[in-house]
């Protein structure tokens, strides 16, 4: 019983650290498309015009994070107490798309998140702020 239990447990585990790594592996591919040439290899942007997402506060807020990725951000908006009065439209990526690379800098340069985003969450942020 023990070991059934630990068993689970494990594999688990496993599948989660799977659809991480196979996300944050297509979401690095989509980083280095469409992402890279603004927020730059390391993620740090360039203070005062493009903001970091290298240990940027702003990424606690995952919902907005999406939201900024899905529709677009447009200043000002506050990012480790730097102010960016800048503008990201949106990119055009799919729901699944917008998972993956939100996965891959949710995970990188030193970020680390218990979540893993996929496709659902993605579809239910909606455009409208609430
Ligand atoms: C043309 C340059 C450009 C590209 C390409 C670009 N961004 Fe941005 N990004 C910006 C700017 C400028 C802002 C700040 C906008 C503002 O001032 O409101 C921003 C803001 C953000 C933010 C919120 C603030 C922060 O730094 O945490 C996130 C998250 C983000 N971008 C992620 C991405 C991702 C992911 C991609 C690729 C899918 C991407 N950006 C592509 C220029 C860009």
């Amino acid at each position: 019983m023990k070991i059934t239990l630990l068993f689970f447990f494990l594999s688990t585990i496993a599948f989660a650290q799977q659809s991480l790594g196979d996300s944050y592996e297509r979401g690095k591919l989509l980083y280095d498309d469409f992402c890279v040439r603004c927020h730059l290899p390391n993620g740090l942007g360039e203070s005062g015009l493009v903001p970091p997402l290298s240990n940027a506060d702003f990424l606690d807020d995952i919902k907005a994070t999406v939201h900024s990725i899905k529709y677009g951000i447009h200043g000002p908006i506050i990012v480790n107490g730097v102010e960016y009065n800048g503008s990201m439209s949106p990119m055009g990526l799919g729901d699944g798309e917008i998972a993956d690379v939100t996965n891959f800098i949710l995970n990188s340069w030193g970020n680390t998140s218990d979540l893993i985003i996929d496709e659902q969450y993605v579809k239910k942020v909606s455009e409208i702020k609430l």
